[in-house]
């Protein structure tokens, strides 16, 4: 029994191992065919490959020296030298696209922008609604009055017309002091113009980003205003946006920021704009105090 068992053993695996035999011959046969017709297809890949994709960074381009547009026309700034410095690291290719702050988010959430690129604080509340990377600046409010003007602290606002730029960090705490339903509130659709309305004599007082509010200052010394600081301001932190749930792109954007800052090259940027590295020129004080 145990001879004819192992006999019949031998045989049929005897007859499978043909089997497989026949079946990796049968195999090996058609398999140059699909293997010749899958090269023609390559080759042509090859000739002419298709258009790598475009990201359309969603930017409000009045916000010097973050992202503003320069004589030609061309969008310039912080923000665009560091996204771009990171679409390098990260291999894909970016376009910026100015766009009104006021539709920005809602530009993300259609699909209209892959990203958005334009000093935007991150906020749990945006959050909820956006993913952010990594930050890439820190910033906080600072006031502009007047250099006659007698404020002196974030409270001294309360009563006053304060202009700030619609939707932004500067219009929550505005809003968050003087109430949803105060109208010495004036809302404007950029940082600018708020400040032009504070030069006018329209306002008393803006809110807005210490970068850009710095940066007007200096560069309009006829408004004669001064910066007012207040520790009462929480500290803040810009991040691009993408779409909720585009976490593919968002880790080619936080591992592109983290080669930057890693390089130097984040430094270079930050140099370029402010005149030292990033820990040396942090102490906001000294330049709020103008
Ligand atoms: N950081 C502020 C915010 O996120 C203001 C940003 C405004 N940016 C602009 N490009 N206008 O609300």
């Amino acid at each position: 029994m145990t001879t004819i068992t192992t006999r019949r053993f031998l045989q049929t695996t005897g007859l499978l191992f043909a089997g497989v035999l026949l079946a990796a011959c049968g195999k090996k046969e058609p398999a140059p065919a699909p293997a010749a017709s899958a090269a023609a297809p390559a080759a042509s890949v090859a000739a002419a490959p298709p258009p790598a994709k475009v990201y359309a960074v969603g930017t409000d381009a009045a916000y010097a020296p973050f992202e503003s547009q320069n004589e030609k026309g061309e969008i310039v700034g912080l923000t665009v030298d560091v996204l771009t410095a990171v679409a390098a690291k990260a291999g894909i290719e970016v376009k910026f696209v100015n766009t009104p702050w006021e539709g920005i988010f809602n530009s993300l959430a259609q699909g209209d922008r892959d990203m958005l690129a334009s000093s935007i604080t991150i906020t749990d509340e945006r959050k909820q609604t956006m993913d952010f990377t990594n930050p890439y600046f820190d910033a906080y409010q600072l006031i502009a009055v007047k250099a006659t003007s007698k404020v002196s602290k974030f409270d001294d606002l309360k009563k006053l017309k304060v202009g700030v730029q619609t939707g932004t960090t500067g219009d929550e705490v505005v809003t968050k002091q003087q109430g949803k339903n105060s109208t010495n509130i004036k809302r404007f659709e950029s940082t600018p113009l708020a400040l032009k309305e504070l030069e006018a004599g329209g306002v008393d007082a803006v809110v807005a980003d210490n970068g850009v509010v710095i940066n007007y200052v200096t560069n309009n010394p006829g408004a004669k205003f001064k910066t007012v600081s207040d520790k009462a301001f929480a500290p803040e932190q810009y991040g691009f946006a993408v779409k909720k749930g585009n976490t593919e792109l968002l880790e080619k954007l936080n591992k592109g920021l983290a080669d930057i800052k890693a390089d130097g090259s984040y430094d270079q940027i930050y140099a370029k704009y402010f005149g030292a590295a990033p820990a040396a020129a942090a102490a906001p004080a000294s330049a709020a105090s103008k």
